[in-house]
């Protein structure tokens, strides 16, 4: 079975200092082309899907297109994810979904509080062989926060916290951010505090807000009558400097929904009169695959299948 815990991907990610690409599904297609973007590079995999993935697609359907993923790539190590779970009762219902990980983010509550909930969810999910993946900060563009709401994540704290709740990996706030308008320009990440905390907790840690949101990408859907505002998103050479300290899980969504929009409105800019879902479908798929198989090669898991 290539069921795989995030656990054991991410700590051999950390033996072996590459990062693992995890990948957000919502339908068939994403699924499909992220999976053949695993067994082109020969890469481990993390499958993830958020509580909105869950409800569009209906558990069910969920499920069994996961289940299908696993099925056709046997050689794939494939850890099901659940992504940002927000209490016990939605980790209760990946877990009863056959996922082998789940992510508690109860890190807007004060520390104490996101403390017990998170040991709460590793005491459940433990016992049922599924690994935990908790946060602590604030994510956020460290430039473009003038409110002061960005809060990079504490190294004593996340030192307690990890003693104290026994998570598998901690994502870490370093100056990334969610969603496809991250920044003006390039950021700055805290590429030093995440050698910190890796040195201090010796636990893999997780990069949310990963996407690089591609110029090029962007450039080719508002050539093709979208308009999406100027913005950048974070830059590979970050990427890999922050995998170099102690980055093992690399999260993206927004650069796969860009890739497949860009697909698709390029299909029906250059022929109008398509109207067969598979006809652009396909390509959508398509560019998934090839955006996923270069951040596999870049974050380094490529080959470590
Ligand atoms: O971090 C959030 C992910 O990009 C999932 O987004 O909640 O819209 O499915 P979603
Ligand atoms: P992006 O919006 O940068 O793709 O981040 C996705 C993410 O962190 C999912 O948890
Ligand atoms: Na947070
Ligand atoms: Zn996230």
């Amino acid at each position: 079975m290539p069921f795989a815990t995030l656990r054991q991907v991410l700590e051999a990610a950390r033996e072996g200092r590459y990062g693992v690409g995890a990948f957000n599904v919502n339908n068939m297609e994403s699924l499909q082309g992220i999976m053949a973007a695993a067994a082109r590079c020969n890469s481990p995999v993390i499958i993830q899907a958020s509580r909105g993935a869950l409800k569009y697609t209906n558990l069910n359907y969920l499920r069994h297109l996961m289940l299908a993923a696993v099925e056709l790539n046997p050689n794939i190590p494939v850890v099901l994810h659940l992504d940002h779970g927000d209490k016990i009762e939605t980790v209760r219902e990946a877990i009863a979904l056959g996922f082998t990980s789940v992510m508690i983010d109860a890190s807007h509550f004060p520390f104490e509080e996101n403390v017990r909930i998170t040991k709460e969810v590793c005491d459940y999910a433990h016992p049922r062989g599924v690994s935990v993946e908790a946060e602590l900060g604030t994510l956020g563009g460290i430039e473009e926060d003038v409110s002061g709401h960005v809060q990079l994540t504490n190294p004593d704290q996340a030192v307690e916290f990890i003693n104290r709740t026994g998570v598998d990996a901690l994502a870490v706030a370093i100056g990334t951010s969610h969603g496809a308008y991250k920044f003006k320009s390039a950021p700055v990440l805290a590429t030093d505090l995440v050698r910190t905390i890796s040195d201090r907790t010796h636990k893999p840690l997780v990069m949310h807000g990963s996407s690089s949101v591609p110029a090029d990408i962007k450039k080719m859907i508002n050539d093709y009558g979208g308009r999406m505002p100027e913005a950048v998103g974070v830059p590979m050479e970050s990427i890999v400097a922050s995998i170099a300290n102690g980055v093992c899980k690399i999260n993206v969504d927004t650069d796969s929904r860009m890739a497949m929009t860009a697909a698709i409105r390029k299909v029906f800019h250059d022929d109008p009169t398509k109207f067969d879902p598979r006809d652009y479908l396909g390509p959508a798929r398509e560019a998934i695959t090839d955006m996923v198989e270069s951040k596999m090669r870049a974050f380094g898991c490529a080959g470590h299948a």
